[in-house]
């Protein structure tokens, strides 16, 4: 949802703004841009529709120098991706550049008033505002002027400023939208997010909430919006660069799809070495839970629910972020919000979290970004231990979102006295083979890209599970949709008789999870009814039931897993499905249309 990077040293500007955009560009890419102060101090903007790589292409003809400037990867909000809506936005006078991620709710009104006082505006953005009020309302320096902008904004932003006025600084001013700044030897940075500017450095401080930051190549100065100063330490990252990069693997996606028995074995250990987690001391007094959370980190919710009402006997309400946060739903000192996030930044889920907080709910929070303003927000929180996912699909945080909540259910229901230590010990053992079982599960992928060959020309697919696997139905259909845009809907199988049949002919493929659990043969049943209407089954199942493959066109094993967990290990060849269906036509795995990685607006 946008991406900001900024750079104020001795380097060339131009090689770290379009670096640090590339490692952004997961968070926006229908047009990008740069503003740059030259060595004659002049304002200079180039902004191009399309991908950084257009950027840097539109670059090589120029030649600009200098060592300050911002740039920005978008993602529209306000008005389509044109050159003129690309950021960085310009004041009147040249002398000030401005890039912003968020939204200004207010900036209508904002953009009335300064019509009427003779500002034109080049753009459609909500951004350009901000750039003729700082303008407008300059006085003595940028940080005066700054806080008395920031006054007027209403919504959420996080937006970079350098101006010809003090060519020496870079002012960063954050409300809801992510933000952190590089500290270097005598340069510093400012960006979306950590691995934007790792190859630099590894210290950063986070800027929080209504906060400016004034940075220059030597200092970092943090005020609050009464404009006085707030001391704030660096943190280290020990993050590897290599974690920014492919290793060798075609796609982002791919990779991270590959990664999961490892980011699933470092999220048990992390879980098992916090078990003093606050949250469980104070498990007995919720007597309602509510989960929420958007796109694939709901669909762990939805399996979350399941384990969490099972070990625990909470009821537990699910819900998206975005429709909670209006509902009015009952919340007091008695209930638990679980708020499911991969990035932390998620506005939809971050707003509905603060707003049950406020009604006297309290808030856990499962997210894989460390220091991310929903954990800072949260009451309790618990990461998922992935590194960073760069693919706009999610896959590995998927798995390890199920993993946290499965460890969670099961020691809440400990605490509880729902469960035994006995029973939890068994279930550990099995989650020590979990691992292991997905690493076997990733070996269905020369089987997968066979039924992708044979299926890649499909208009329409249906996905069908029960129970633990209704869900990675649904996520099995979202990921198809994303990254190939071939429409897919995820089922419930026993529901489909009630409308989806009608959509079965001899041209749908059907894909079946279908694992050997306690509704098997209720699943069979509904395989027999697709096959009826000569639909095309294709089956993931961790058995060899003689009736399933008969009914099959194509089948995809698992490792079969108990089946309380099977949702972990029955999304990897759905995963591997969506990603081979996307490559073999052409699509951006990594950066498919529409969508964001992190989505920081309503
Ligand atoms: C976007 C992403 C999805 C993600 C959703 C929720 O739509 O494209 O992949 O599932 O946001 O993101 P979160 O960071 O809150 O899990």
């Amino acid at each position: 949802m946008c991406g900001i990077i900024g750079y104020v040293g001795d380097r060339e500007v131009v090689p770290v703004l379009i670096h640090g955009l590339h490692r952004l560009e997961y968070r926006g890419y229908d047009s990008a841009g740069i503003a740059v102060l030259d060595k004659n101090n002049s304002l200079v903007i180039e902004k191009v529709v399309g991908k950084i790589k257009d950027l840097t292409e539109h670059l090589w003809r120029r030649s600009i120098n200098g060592n300050i400037g911002i740039g920005h990867t978008r993602w529209a909000t306000h008005g389509p991706p044109t050159a003129e809506n690309a950021h960085p936005h310009r004041s009147k006078d040249n002398s000030i550049a401005v890039v912003h991620n968020g939204i200004v709710e207010n900036y209508a009104e904002l953009k009335q008033k300064l019509v009427e006082k003779g500002y034109t505006f080049l753009s459609q953005t909500d951004t350009e505002v901000i750039a003729h009020l700082i303008e407008e309302l300059f006085e003595e320096n940028l940080l005066k002027t700054t806080l008395k902008v920031a006054k007027l904004l209403k919504g959420a932003y996080a937006v970079g400023v350098i101006s010809t006025k003090e060519p020496d600084k870079i002012v960063a001013l954050r409300k809801g939208s992510p933000f952190i700044i590089g500290i270097g030897k005598s340069e510093n940075f400012i960006a979306s997010d950590i691995p934007a500017v790792l190859e630099y450095t590894n210290r950063f401080i986070t800027l929080n909430d209504d906060e400016i930051a004034i940075i220059t190549k030597e200092r970092v100065e943090i005020y609050n919006l009464d404009g006085e100063r707030v001391d704030r330490s660096p943190f280290t990252v020990n993050w590897d660069i290599s974690i920014a990069e492919k290793e060798g693997y075609k796609h982002f996606m791919l990779k991270e799809i590959h990664q999961q028995p490892k980011s699933l074995t470092d999220t048990i250990s992390g879980f098992l070495s916090n078990l003093d987690n606050p949250v469980f001391k104070e498990i007995d007094r919720f007597s309602r839970i509510y989960i929420i959370a958007c796109g694939t980190s709901y669909h762990a919710g939805l399996v979350g629910k399941f384990w969490i009402e099972r070990f625990t006997g909470i009821p537990v309400i699910l819900d998206y972020a975005s429709e909670f946060r209006y509902r009015h739903s009952p919340i007091d000192e008695n209930t638990l919000i679980v708020a499911i996030s991969q990035s932390g930044e998620t506005a939809d889920t971050r707003f509905a979290a603060i707003d049950s907080k406020k009604r006297g709910g309290k808030v856990l929070s499962i997210v894989n970004v460390v220091g991310s303003s929903l954990s800072r927000e949260s009451d309790f929180v618990m990461y998922t231990y992935c590194g960073p996912e760069i693919g706009v699909a999610a896959t590995k945080t998927y798995t390890a979102q199920l993993i946290t909540l499965f460890l969670f259910s099961l020691y809440a229901g400990l605490k509880k006295g729902i469960l035994n230590q006995v029973t939890l010990d068994q279930f550990k053992t099995e989650l020590t083979r979990l691992p292991k079982a997905v690493e076997e599960a990733l070996k269905s992928e020369e089987k997968v890209k066979q039924i992708a060959y044979i299926y890649q020309h499909a208009h329409n697919f249906l996905f069908l599970g029960r129970g633990l696997n209704f869900p990675t139905a649904l996520e099995g259909a979202l990921k198809l949709k994303e990254i190939s845009y071939i429409h897919a809907e995820g089922y419930p199988a026993g529901e489909m008789k009630h409308g989806p049949i009608a959509l079965i002919d001899e041209i749908m493929p059907v894909v079946c999870v279908a694992p050997e659990d306690e509704l098997f043969e209720k699943m069979l049943s509904n395989i027999q009814e697709v096959r009826a209407r000569k639909g095309k089954v294709i089956t993931i199942t961790d058995g060899q039931n003689t009736e399933l493959l008969n009914l099959s066109d194509e089948v995809v094993f698992v490792p079969k897993v108990d089946p309380i967990l099977s949702p972990i290990v029955n999304v990897i060849p759905l995963q591997l499905l969506a990603y081979h269906i996307a490559t073999l036509l052409g699509k951006d795995v990594d950066q498919p249309r529409n969508l964001a990685k992190t989505v920081t607006v309503e």
